[in-house]
């Protein structure tokens, strides 16, 4: 992340993951996988290979070779949709591909569409939900027998907290770990909730024990994923269940807080990070344990989606702009050298030009390092559908967009601009694209640091001093390796 035209409406959308040849044998069957979306996607995806992995099936990054094709697929915005349905057309119409290939649609398009993804045009053999990637083995037996194979269900359990994940397209260095599914908070414009289901938390000690394998393989660094990380609570007492553990006191359960100090415990040279932090749950022990763990990064993913209480409430985000603007500045206060990051819908129903007005005053506050900006793209069957008119125009909703676009790209221009000859402490996670005598690599704050490779290793932690930059890069040149 980080590229300018990362930031545009399509920012989460589109990034191909394409899977690295592991355990590459002869006799088995490959499967070849693309995911879209969010990094849960990605994330599902490893889980996805190594289910079909125990079968036999070994990944391939060449879909000619393979005999399943599976798109693991997201519904946010009508515009990632189009984008599937573009490639379904483009791989049944691939003269490469194997003659008997079989094609599935996984994800939260699968979810939200169900058989009729199996009727449209028949592109599609297998239909299968976030909820039901166990199920793969008996779905592909099916589909190898001839059949179609559809499962949709939705589970308020699962977890998939006792997988290994395959780690797939893997630079061994930093790794997405799931710590819940689901979303509860039905914000009205979302589809997430119809597509992903109840919100579930991962047993907490199979989480440690994930991070703690990939410490001892390598990685330095895990991102704990969820699509509301603060609201996670886990509890080994098994009738602490649903409302119960919601309603339960802090100390008789593991919230996200103690989650991050138990995962960052693990060790010094292992960085945590996390997303997404909504703005009515996140609370002080997170902040805290940010100030008080080095390997805890400084860098909070606050979506604000509007700086106007009217058009917030009418999202259903249960916040105001006064207590959104209260939690940056606790932030501020805790973790003066935090970074936070931002998404922003621009046009929602009904937004007038002055309520645009406030989103574009709460960015020119808030100084974000990173937004990901959106207009509005009406989901059929989500609160706003059924309940409001998507009354702005294109136009205008495009129009704003590009207003904090704009806006954003000097604020990023700014702040970049603000670190020259100040040093980081960067972890280098692989090759510039760029030019493949630098290495990459991100500082605490999540900044993208590009600098000469001398004898520096992927995967060291390197203090580098920044002599340039871009909007979207810091440039700069290796004072010193750091050991921990
Ligand atoms: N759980 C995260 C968001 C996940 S979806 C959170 O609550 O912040 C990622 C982003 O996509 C959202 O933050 C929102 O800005 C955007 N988004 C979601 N639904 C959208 C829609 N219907 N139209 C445009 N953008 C949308
Ligand atoms: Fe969607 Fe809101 Fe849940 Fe985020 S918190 S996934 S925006 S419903
Ligand atoms: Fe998209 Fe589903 Fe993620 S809708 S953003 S892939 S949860």
């Amino acid at each position: 992340m980080g590229e300018h035209e990362e930031m545009l409406e399509e920012s989460r959308q589109g990034e191909v993951l394409e899977l690295n040849p592991f355990n590459e044998t002869q006799t088995g069957k490959k499967l070849y996988i693309e995911s879209y979306g969010c990094q849960m996607n990605f994330s599902d995806s490893e889980i996805v290979a190594s289910v079909l992995g125990n079968e036999g099936y070994t990944t391939t990054t060449n879909m000619e070779e393979a005999d399943l094709v599976f798109l693991n697929t997201c519904s946010i915005r009508d515009k990632a949709e189009e984008t599937i349905r573009k490639r379904l057309k483009t791989i049944k119409h691939d003269p490469k591909k194997k003659k008997d290939v079989k094609i599935g649609v996984l994800g939260c398009m699968a979810e939200r569409l169900k058989g009729k993804l199996l009727e449209e045009e028949k592109l599609v053999d297998l239909v299968a939900g976030p909820d039901a990637y166990r199920k793969l083995p008996e779905l592909v037996d099916d589909i190898e027998d001839g059949q179609k194979a559809v499962n949709v269900l939705l589970s308020r359990e699962e977890t998939y907290d006792d997988i290994e994940p395959v780690r797939i397209n893997s630079n061994g260095v930093t790794a997405f770990v799931s710590i819940m599914r689901g979303c509860d908070n039905m914000c009205t414009f979302c589809v997430v909730p119809f597509t992903r289901g109840r919100e579930r938390s991962r047993n907490a000690e199979s989480i440690v024990n994930e991070c703690k394998d990939l410490h001892k393989k390598g990685y330095k660094e895990v991102t704990l994923l969820g699509q509301n990380v603060d609201s996670y609570r886990w509890s080994e007492n098994r009738n602490l269940r649903g409302r119960k553990l919601r309603e339960a006191p802090r100390d008789e359960v593991i919230d996200f807080a103690k989650l991050l100090i138990m995962v960052a415990e693990i060790s010094p040279s292992l960085r945590v990070r996390f997303s997404t932090s909504h703005p009515k749950d996140i609370i002080d022990e997170v902040m805290f344990a940010i100030r008080d763990y080095k390997n805890i990064c400084e860098y909070i993913h606050l979506p604000a989606q509007s700086g106007n209480t009217r058009i917030l409430k009418k999202m259903n985000r249960t916040y105001t702009r006064e207590w959104y603007d209260a939690k940056i500045a606790r932030i501020r206060e805790v973790i003066p050298s935090c970074a936070i990051s931002t998404d922003i819908i621009t046009g929602f129903c009904s937004e007038t030009d002055k309520e645009h007005q406030d989103t574009v005053e709460l960015m020119k506050q808030v100084r974000y390092e990173l937004a990901y900006m959106f207009f509005y793209s009406e989901r059929p069957g989500t609160l706003a559908q059924k309940k409001f008119e998507d009354d702005v125009s294109e136009d205008v909703k495009k129009s704003r967009l590009k207003e904090i676009i704009d806006i954003q790209t000097q604020i990023n221009k700014e702040l970049n601009e603000e670190e020259i000859s100040k040093i980081h402490e960067v972890l280098v996670e692989g090759v510039s694209k760029r030019d493949e005598n630098d290495f990459r690599g991100r500082n605490s704050q999540n900044k993208v640091i590009i600098f000469p490779r001398e004898n520096y290793k992927i995967g060291d932690y390197v203090k580098v001093k920044v002599e340039k930059s871009t909007s979207a890069t810091l440039i700069g040149k290796a004072v010193e390796i750091v050991n921990y």
